[in-house]
């Protein structure tokens, strides 16, 4: 291991700031649609013809370009133009691709990075920023694109004899609480068609959201979205997967053991529960561990919400507690599949 000296604790901290420089460029290349042009001319382009392109100020522009070219973003060649560097074109370019990962810098900037300006007097009080609204509800779902992505790949590929799948495949109905913007219930529908859908959040803006691109896609009659808090779940033994992405850290911890309780009301008997989120760590150490920094970033970005993070022990203890059982976890890039049975 290499030794602590001053040097290369300052060449951490510049690169922090580096860091900082980078979140804004990828912010500005989105924002301005130079990702987009960028990415319909893979040969590349002058910052002339980007700029012409673009309708933009050709000496700002050029500017921005060799700041990629610097932040190995972009490469250059003998006739002037700026391209992506190998894959960039996914992670940045194409937004329909599953690695491209713009929402998050969105989310960086305009809901994250507005927040923490917000938030120090929070510190001060502890008190909880009410800050959703319907730009923001949009723009926190465009950054889950990526996560859904990743999941329904996931269900996609487990084998045919995996019981979820088989469930899922055979026709079930299924709950998702915190459903946000529905994309991750819809994005089912259309996988298992034999199937249907419910899905619950406290936030309007987002049901409103949910129930138009359900009208739009003709899935009325299989996906159904209610403005609700899963704190106010009545639902008795229907469903037979209950399932929350990204959720379960976002419940206030006053109502997190109500929720986990109507849940299991909700289910039938031998019903699954399926959760996806953050892995946490349970020990200080752990804090130090890279398999956690999803959760640890997501916590510290989330702060100011009131957001707190349970441990895997005290995840495990709520829910033994509430009555699953054979409850398993799996961690792939720091995000814990859970699964308990009713
Ligand atoms: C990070 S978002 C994830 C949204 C959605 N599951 C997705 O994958 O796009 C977290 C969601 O938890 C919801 N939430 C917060 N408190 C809740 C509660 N008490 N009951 C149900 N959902 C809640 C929020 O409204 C928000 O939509």
């Amino acid at each position: 291991m290499t030794r602590i000296n001053v040097d290369n604790q300052a060449a951490k901290i510049e690169n922090f700031y580096k860091g900082y420089t980078a979140t804004h460029l990828i912010h500005i290349g989105d924002k301005l649609g130079i990702f987009e042009v960028l990415n319909n001319h893979k040969d590349g382009l002058t910052p002339t013809d980007l700029a012409l392109e673009l309708g933009l100020y050709e000496p700002y522009l050029k500017i921005w370009c060799q700041t990629a070219l610097y932040l190995e973003i972009l490469d250059f060649d003998e006739q002037g133009r700026f391209k992506f560097q190998p894959y960039m074109n996914e992670i940045l370019g194409d937004k329909s691709h599953f690695r491209n990962d713009l929402g998050r810098f969105n989310l960086a900037i305009n809901v994250t990075g507005e927040r923490f300006k917000e938030g120090l007097e929070y510190y001060r009080t502890g008190k909880i920023i009410e800050s959703y609204s319907s730009v923001r509800s949009e723009i926190v779902a465009e950054a889950m694109n990526r996560l859904h992505a990743f999941l329904i790949n996931y269900f996609k590929t487990l084998p045919k004899t995996n019981p979820i799948k088989q469930m899922l495949e055979s026709g079930i109905k299924f709950l998702d609480v915190g459903c946000g913007t529905g994309r991750f219930i819809i994005q089912l529908a259309k996988t298992f068609t034999n199937s249907r859908f419910v899905g619950v959040d406290p936030i309007s803006h987002g049901i409103e959201t949910a129930k138009k691109m359900i009208e739009q896609l003709h899935l009325t009659d299989r996906v159904l979205v209610e403005n609700l808090g899963g704190e106010n779940l009545q639902y008795n033994e229907e469903f037979d997967i209950v399932c929350m992405v990204a959720t379960f850290h976002e419940i206030n911890p006053t109502i997190r053991f109500k929720v986990m309780e109507n849940i299991y009301r909700g289910l039938k008997n031998d019903g699954r529960l399926l959760i996806f989120d953050f892995s946490f760590p349970d020990n200080i150490e752990d804090f130090k561990n890279s398999k956690y920094e999803p959760g640890i970033i997501d916590q510290f970005n989330e702060t100011c919400l009131g957001v707190v993070h349970l441990s895997t022990f005290e995840q495990n203890e709520m829910f033994t507690k509430v009555g699953f059982k054979d409850i398993q976890r799996m961690t792939i890039k720091g995000i814990d599949f859970i699964i308990g049975v009713k």
